[in-house]
């Protein structure tokens, strides 16, 4: 085992994966962690699954160029899009990925509703049809995309008006069905967990599966003999494709840390260091 272990790039159409980067952080403080946003793309959701497969490639590409060993899919979407694909395409590397946590919630639901909120592409793909019908059988799930919520929080809107819009929108019909949980399968919701959880009221539980994904990138850095060691060599750094200066400023409020920020850009469907 190495004194400074890997680097893990993590990586999210925007600052979503950041709520998921945090739960390894917390996790794991000595490891090297490098994220991309690819904010010149957010939202990812409305887009096609082709689309959204080969964005995944090219940033798995830069990351692995910067030195990355093992990768965080920090996105639900991505994940359906693109976790089979990445496995195959780079088959030396270990991926995390991310699917709804249907699993948990149909396990502990004591009223066998529940409610999945995630995007379009999500729900689209044949990752979530595999884990319903795999753990949901005897679950009635109600499912939202909620439009423009992606965005909000990218703009920092944690808390705003348009915000709770969009969350009692999806939430209240849900509440009228009896559901007992709520299903976070998109990582940029973790961060309006309070305006949720206000919405639902403290009998409806919330999952936020960040800190299980970062329990499972542990495993994976164990088993390679990649877990650093030295908490003063963990570092972390940060890439976006969109503009660095408004990310460095969102970082503290939804990291509760910095880091250095450097920008990225798209060439046509390149990402050129
Ligand atoms: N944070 C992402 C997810 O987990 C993507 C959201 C988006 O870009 O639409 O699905």
């Amino acid at each position: 085992m190495s004194e400074s272990g890997v680097t893990v790039g993590v990586f999210d159409s925007g600052v979503g994966g950041l709520s998921v980067l945090r739960a390894i952080r917390a996790l794991l403080p000595a490891q090297g962690l490098l994220y991309f946003g690819d904010q010149a793309h957010v939202p990812y959701g409305p887009r096609s699954l082709e689309e959204v497969r080969a964005f995944s490639e090219e940033i798995t590409r830069f990351l692995l160029r910067r030195g990355a060993k093992l990768i965080v899919v920090a996105c639900n979407t991505a994940s359906a899009a693109a976790l089979q694909h990445l496995r195959l395409t780079f088959p030396q590397v270990p991926f995390v990925g991310m699917e709804p946590a249907v699993k948990p919630a149909a396990e502990t639901s004591r009223t066998h509703r529940v409610g999945v909120l995630a995007t379009p592409a999500t729900f689209q793909g044949a990752l979530y049809a595999s884990v319903v019908e795999r753990f949901a059988s005897g679950t009635t799930i109600f499912q939202d995309t909620l439009p423009g919520l992606v965005n909000e929080i990218e703009a920092g809107r944690l808390a705003g008006a348009k915000t709770r819009r969009i969350l009692e929108k999806a939430l209240q019909p849900m509440l009228a069905e009896q559901i007992d949980t709520v299903v976070l399968g998109c990582t940029h919701y973790p961060f309006v967990i309070p305006l949720i959880q206000e919405i639902v009221g403290p009998a409806v539980q919330v999952i936020d599966p960040a800190p299980a994904i970062a329990r499972q990138t542990r495993r994976l850095l164990e088993q390679h003999g990649w877990l650093a060691q030295n908490e003063a060599a963990g570092f972390l750094r940060f890439v976006t494709s969109g503009a660095a200066q408004p990310f460095a400023k969102i970082l503290p409020r939804l990291l509760g840390e910095n880091g250095p920020v450097e920008g990225a850009r798209w060439n046509g469907s390149n990402l050129p260091d």
